[in-house]
């Protein structure tokens, strides 16, 4: 399979660069074309490719990384490369105040986006957005579901109550993901912005999912915060 995809991949223009570490459910190659770099995501077995599904409804929305190209028979998405991941940033301690709250704040306008479509992303973890001149964008659209539906993957230590109980994600699944994320992310915060970050984790992370703001209240949020320190 994946040497077909090679062959597929040189004959449409494409250099193949390496193979990068992806998490196991998929091969990852970095590629080039015309100078820029994208990232080949090859199912291991044929139609395990279930990310076109969302793609077209969300292929409007900002910070999201939609592949742009799909190949159902040959089961590759080739998506543009991003540099980092947030999980990279954490990792490194790479991490100042206005950096964080404007990923912060790309992750939430890529949720608002999704949301609108009545869709859930589902799997946001730092893992799984990818860093690019500061902002951020979601790269893993293939556990895009309907909400009150059984995703076909999540992440078990980012799964909310609702997951563990009824076994279904909702919208509001995301935003207690986000506030996951933003603890993580205030861990490398010392200024006054950690407690801000802090009390908005401790809502988003709420039991019950209708009492966990929406991605545009968190938004707004951020963007106060943003003014403030500018
Ligand atoms: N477009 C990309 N640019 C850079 N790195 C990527 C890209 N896509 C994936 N990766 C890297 O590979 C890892 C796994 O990829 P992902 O698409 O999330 O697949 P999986 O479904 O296996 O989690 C990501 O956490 C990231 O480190
Ligand atoms: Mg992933």
């Amino acid at each position: 399979m994946l040497q077909k995809v090679i062959s597929y991949l040189e004959s449409s223009g494409y250099r193949v660069l390496k193979e990068i570490a992806g998490s196991g459910k998929y091969r990852l190659l970095l590629i080039e074309r015309a100078g820029r770099k994208y990232v080949a995501r090859v199912a291991s077995e044929a139609g395990d490719l279930f990310e076109m599904q969302y793609c077209k409804e969300i292929s409007s929305c900002p910070n999201v990384a939609v592949p742009e190209f799909l190949d159902e028979n040959l089961s590759i998405a080739v998506r543009k490369y991003l540099p980092k991941t947030l999980r990279d940033l954490l990792d490194t301690s790479g991490l100042d105040d206005v950096e964080a709250l404007n990923i912060a704040l790309s992750i939430c306008r890529a949720l608002e986006c999704i949301h609108s479509k009545d869709l859930v992303y589902t799997d946001l973890k730092p893992e799984n957005v990818g860093i690019e001149n500061g902002q951020a964008f979601l790269i893993d659209t293939d556990s895009i579901t309907r909400p009150f539906s059984r995703p076909r993957f999540i992440t078990l230590d980012y799964a909310p109550p609702e997951y563990h109980e009824w076994g279904i994600v909702v919208k509001e699944s995301d935003l207690y993901q986000l506030g996951l994320v933003l603890i993580e992310m205030s861990r490398h915060i010392t200024s006054c912005i950690r407690s801000e970050l802090q009390s908005l984790a401790s809502m988003l992370t709420k039991r019950n999912p209708f009492d966990r703001p929406s991605a545009r209240v968190v938004a707004s949020r951020i963007e106060l915060l943003i003014e403030r320190l500018s």
